[in-house]
């Protein structure tokens, strides 16, 4: 830990991962003064998906504005301002070199730290924000459109993987099955409305567990699956009752999900787990969490929607803890695109 500094730290993180341009402002790690999160959903929705160069030009368009007014919200000028987080990756490059760009020249001209940020630990770090009792060591299940990982959180800068997807992530998952079902982008939450009037057990849809005890997922097949099960219909004339496929589709990814989680609390004897990602802000996965967790005596952390999915007040409070871990970054700091999570 950095010894010297147990004083009142003032954090700006900016993060531009994806389509959501967000400047946070947050105090010691764990208050949020000011979390702006400008959407670009309904630019990329007639496109049905996030269109890189679009996002990039968007971030551009929109960030002194955003910064702007995360600094009015948090009621601060930029002379408050004691460190700079960003995101630095994984994520869509043009987006990410957008903010570190922004990063980088506020570092320079206020002369303070520069702290670049792995996206999945600010995530995690999304719980910190919310839950103020959670500390380390503790399990986290972060599912989000491009991650799906069991990771075993040690300490604040120590985060071991124990499974990840080898194929899909969940929330392309649900992205790709929503297009297929006509339900636009982003799928994840159409999937979630609508599967609430359908029939769970409608269709068995395949589990994929992969070898015996193994933590790791695949979600490539399912995909399929729903395809091959429309496809079919359509050629049997049959009509498609899209509320049963995406609750059927769900409970088939949500089953597979809840047991791994539950083999990975049992195989590292954690008493607590944290969700996050945008995923997490799925009502049935939360609600089978829940009864799981419930019944095996685990404490569930789950952050607020807003902070399961992207955001910089996550970033923010992933910075401080590097920062606070003696980290620091100079002005070479690059973009990447992919980061594995051990070694950032
Ligand atoms: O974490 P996030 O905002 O961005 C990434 O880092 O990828 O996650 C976005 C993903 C999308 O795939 C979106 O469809 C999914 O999260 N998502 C949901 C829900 N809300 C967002 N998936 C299922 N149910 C939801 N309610
Ligand atoms: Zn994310």
């Amino acid at each position: 830990m950095n010894q010297e500094d147990n004083t009142k730290k003032i954090i700006l993180a900016i993060e531009t991962s994806c389509d959501e341009t967000s400047v946070s402002v947050i105090q010691n790690g764990r208050q949020i003064l000011s979390n702006i999160i400008s959407s670009q959903i309904n630019i990329h929705k007639e496109f049905g998906g996030v269109v890189p160069e679009i996002a990039s030009r968007h971030h551009l368009d929109n960030m002194n504005r955003v910064v702007e007014e995360a600094l009015e919200v948090a009621n601060i000028t930029f002379e408050d301002i004691d460190i700079i987080g960003v995101t630095k990756g994984p994520g869509l490059v043009g987006a990410l070199l957008i903010g570190l760009a922004t990063a980088k020249a506020l570092a320079f001209s206020l002369k303070v730290p520069l702290i670049g940020v792995h996206h999945i630990k600010g995530h995690i770090c999304a719980n910190y924000l919310e839950h103020q009792e959670l500390k380390p060591p503790f399990l986290s299940l972060v599912v989000s459109g491009g991650h799906t990982h069991i990771v075993n959180v040690l300490d604040y800068h120590t985060y071991e993987v124990l499974g990840r997807t080898r194929d899909d992530a969940v929330g392309e998952a649900y992205d790709k099955v929503a297009r297929v079902l006509g339900l636009g982008y982003p799928g994840g939450p159409k999937i979630d409305k609508i599967a609430k009037t359908g029939n769970p057990h409608a269709i068995d849809f395949p589990r994929v567990y992969l070898e015996q005890g193994s933590l790791d997922f695949s979600f490539s097949g399912i995909k399929t699956a729903v395809l091959n099960y429309i496809n079919a219909q359509k050629q049997k004339g049959n009509d498609i009752h899209v509320a049963d496929v995406a609750a059927s589709f769900q409970m088939a990814v949500i089953e597979v999900i809840v047991k791994k989680v539950l083999h990975a609390i049992k195989q590292t004897g954690r008493k607590s787990l944290a969700m996050a990602g945008g995923v997490a802000a799925n009502s049935l996965l939360r609600e089978e969490l829940r009864k799981a967790c419930e019944s095996e005596g685990i404490t569930l952390y789950c952050p607020s929607i807003t902070l399961c999915t992207d955001n910089a007040a996550m970033i923010g409070c992933a910075a401080y803890y590097e920062y606070m871990n003696g980290k620091q970054d100079d002005l070479y700091l690059d973009a990447y695109p992919s980061l594995p999570l051990e070694s950032s």
